[in-house]
């Protein structure tokens, strides 16, 4: 059995866990910055950096706490090399092989979207479940919208791609435009339930060349017109001074300072982005021999997106991660560095950060 420390800084989260050879989750620390950036309606990279460098020697030890362990007991470093923002990746990664030098560790660099993928199999294998492959797996978050087959020998094909926003991003804009904070997704998907989905036209994209691709500027900009037509700086105004209030508003708070009307367009809105992901899964599972469906990244974390994925419409098993391994964590990281540890694959001292690492 070995033990893997993961890192993860890619974006606003810094994480560390520790993840064993048979599937054991020992410890998984997240540090958000959600409040440093919420204030700005998004990701300031300048300052992510700077949180990062504050966060990551108290996250690594604590990861290390928490599973009662000392780094003797550890057998290799994973750490996120891309894709992401490289200020925020630099942090992850330097501090990495820093402890890969001082202690004669491997290391082992991940991408981060094969990291959502393994978020799904660390757990089925925790629940002792048997994802077949080959399997479909949609990541949907704030920086990626991606569709992949994942063959039996874990190789990934990708299918399509957002051509534009990532899928949270379209969450996170749109809750802007409406005066919802950041993150937008969590929020929107909570007021979705209160609104009449149907209350409101919007449009579906249609793709020009492969149709597995995902947009979602058309949608975005239907809901910028939509705002345009409603005098909404009233509620604007007033969502804004609940936040001040009260920087995490609870459902109640929201529906008190949100009309009917804003609640159907947030309905409508969810329908959409839900009918835009999984059209294209339904359509890939048709098109391919997959036998499963994963959807990891913090858009899995959606209650509308997972009924609509769980009823049956797919017509196969669908697996989602807890919605803490949906969100950007370290313990995908260390499990997407298991297989690799196992086949003898190590990285050296001069692995760089690559904001735009594919997979
Ligand atoms: O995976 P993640 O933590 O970071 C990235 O790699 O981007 O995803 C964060 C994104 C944000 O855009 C956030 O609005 C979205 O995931 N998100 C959601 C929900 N929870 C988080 N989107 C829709 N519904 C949710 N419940
Ligand atoms: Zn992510």
């Amino acid at each position: 059995m070995v033990r893997i420390l993961g890192i993860e800084s890619s974006c606003d989260e810094t994480a560390a866990a520790i993840v064993t050879s048979d599937g054991e989750l020992s410890a998984s620390v997240v540090a958000s910055q959600i409040d440093t950036h919420s204030k700005y309606g998004g990701v300031v990279p300048e300052l992510a950096s700077r949180e990062h460098l504050r966060a990551i020697g108290p996250v690594v030890r604590g990861a290390l706490e928490q599973a009662r362990l000392g780094w003797d007991d550890i057998d290799a470093i994973a750490v996120t090399a891309g894709p992401g923002l490289v200020g925020s990746l630099l942090v992850g990664l330097t501090y990495a092989k820093a402890v890969c030098l001082v202690r004669g560790l491997p290391l082992i660099g991940v991408n981060h979207i094969e990291g959502h993928i393994h978020a799904v199999l660390l757990e089925a294998r925790q629940c002792g479940a048997e994802i077949e492959l080959p399997a479909l797996a949609l990541v949907a978050s704030g920086g990626h919208t991606h569709l992949f087959e994942v063959s039996e020998r874990m190789t990934y094909r990708l299918l399509g791609k957002t051509r534009d926003d990532a899928a949270g991003e379209a969450y996170d804009k749109v809750a802007k435009l409406l005066g919802f904070g950041y993150p937008g997704g969590p929020v929107l998907d909570k007021l979705a339930p209160y609104g009449d989905a149907d209350g409101l036209a919007l449009p579906i994209s249609k793709m020009k060349g492969n149709a597995l691709d995902f947009s979602f500027s058309g949608l975005k900009t239907a809901m910028l017109r939509w705002v345009q037509a409603h005098d909404m700086e009233g509620e604007i105004v007033t969502r804004r001074a609940l936040m001040k209030l009260h920087p995490h508003p609870t459902v109640e708070q929201w529906l008190a300072v949100t009309p009917q009307t804003t609640l159907d367009a947030v309905a409508a809105f969810q329908r959409v982005v839900v009918e835009e992901l999984l059209r294209r899964v339904g359509r890939a599972v048709e098109e391919t021999a997959a036998r499963s469906v994963i959807i990891s990244g913090g858009v899995a974390c959606n209650a509308g997106l997972r009924a609509s994925a769980q009823s049956g419409r797919l017509m196969c098993p669908v697996y989602f991660p807890a919605p803490h391994l949906s969100t950007d964590n370290a313990a995908m990281i260390a499990a997407a560095a298991v297989p690799r540890f196992l086949r003898g694959e190590f990285d050296d001292l001069t692995l760089k950060a690559q904001a735009n690492l594919t997979l």
